[in-house]
């Protein structure tokens, strides 16, 4: 069967009642721009669920003023001929009129959690994200949603938050899918030149570095090291050690999964990329 496309709530119901009621659904929200990273999201949505939705929308509000809204890579056909490649059952697509409406007035706060980290250099981001992710569970009202661990600040806040206000719904984080040399798939690595391609290489490397080191500190020194000596060519933002559930930094004695983040603009692109690991005497993986 061909993928059904909705573009507003209505076709959305429709398909969705199509379904019968004791099927699972699976959703995976996306901005479009897909890539093998969404694909490995889907085929995780399909190996749990009897049916899978993707949305595509590349949601304003968890753009900053100066941020790529307007050039973010909006790709539908091709984003089509994938999900149908994978088997995707539905694709919700709403236009921001028919997701927001023209007047509204409520949203998410994602409260200190969104305030760090990613958040303190991007204010409003992930009030943005929780919002629209919340609007899509409730629309959809998937049994299970999958997200990339490469935004790891936002699947942990969507885990709090389906925790804080009761979403049943179960959340699943699927690993970051890697180009052989390392670098983390993104939407916007398109965005980069050849030249700022291998610059960006900086930030898996640095990742890979502080993985092989066993203590915060020189976890992080060691990130450090190789992102100080790619200087010239990106503008680091941050490089951290956090606990996976708060995103607060993690201190020496600390046992158990930290995130290694890190994030900097390669020219005009900005990127993030991390690493889960496990301290306390116990192998470093691949997050
Ligand atoms: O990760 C993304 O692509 C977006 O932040 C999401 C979760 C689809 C919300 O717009």
């Amino acid at each position: 069967m061909d993928v059904t496309v909705a573009g507003d709530r209505i076709d959305l119901a429709k398909a969705r009642g199509e379904w019968p009621a004791g099927e699972r659904v699976a959703l995976v929200p996306t901005m479009g721009a897909l890539h093998e990273g969404h694909r490995s999201l889907m085929r995780e949505a399909r190996a749990r669920a009897d049916r899978v939705m993707v949305s595509i929308f590349v949601n304003p509000l968890q753009f900053g003023p100066g941020e790529d809204f307007s050039r973010y890579p909006r790709t539908f056909d091709a984003d089509l001929e994938v999900c149908r490649a994978e088997g995707v059952d539905v694709v919700f697509a709403p236009s921001a009129e028919a997701m927001y409406g023209p007047d509204r007035q409520v949203s998410v706060s994602s409260g200190a959690m969104g305030e760090v980290v990613e958040g303190a250099s991007r204010p409003g981001h992930f009030d943005g994200v929780l919002t629209v992710v919340l609007k899509l569970f409730n629309l959809v009202q998937p049994h299970v949603a999958v997200f990339g661990q490469k935004d790891a600040q936002q699947l942990a806040l969507i885990r709090r938050m389906v925790r804080d206000l009761d979403v049943p719904v179960e959340i699943v984080g699927a690993p970051t899918v890697r180009e052989p040399d390392g670098l983390a798939l993104s939407s916007r690595n398109r965005y980069l030149s050849e030249a700022e391609r291998g610059s960006a290489l900086a930030l898996s490397r640095s990742l890979r570095a502080g993985a092989a080191e066993s203590a915060p500190s020189r976890i992080l020194a060691a990130a450090r090291a190789v992102l100080d000596a790619a200087a010239a060519r990106i503008a680091l933002d941050y490089v951290v050690l956090v606990d996976p559930a708060t995103f607060t930094p993690v201190d020496e004695a600390y046992t158990g999964e930290a995130v290694l983040a890190v994030a900097a603009k390669v020219g005009n692109t900005r990127l993030i990329d991390n690493m889960v690991l496990t301290l306390g005497g116990r192998e470093d993986h691949v997050g």
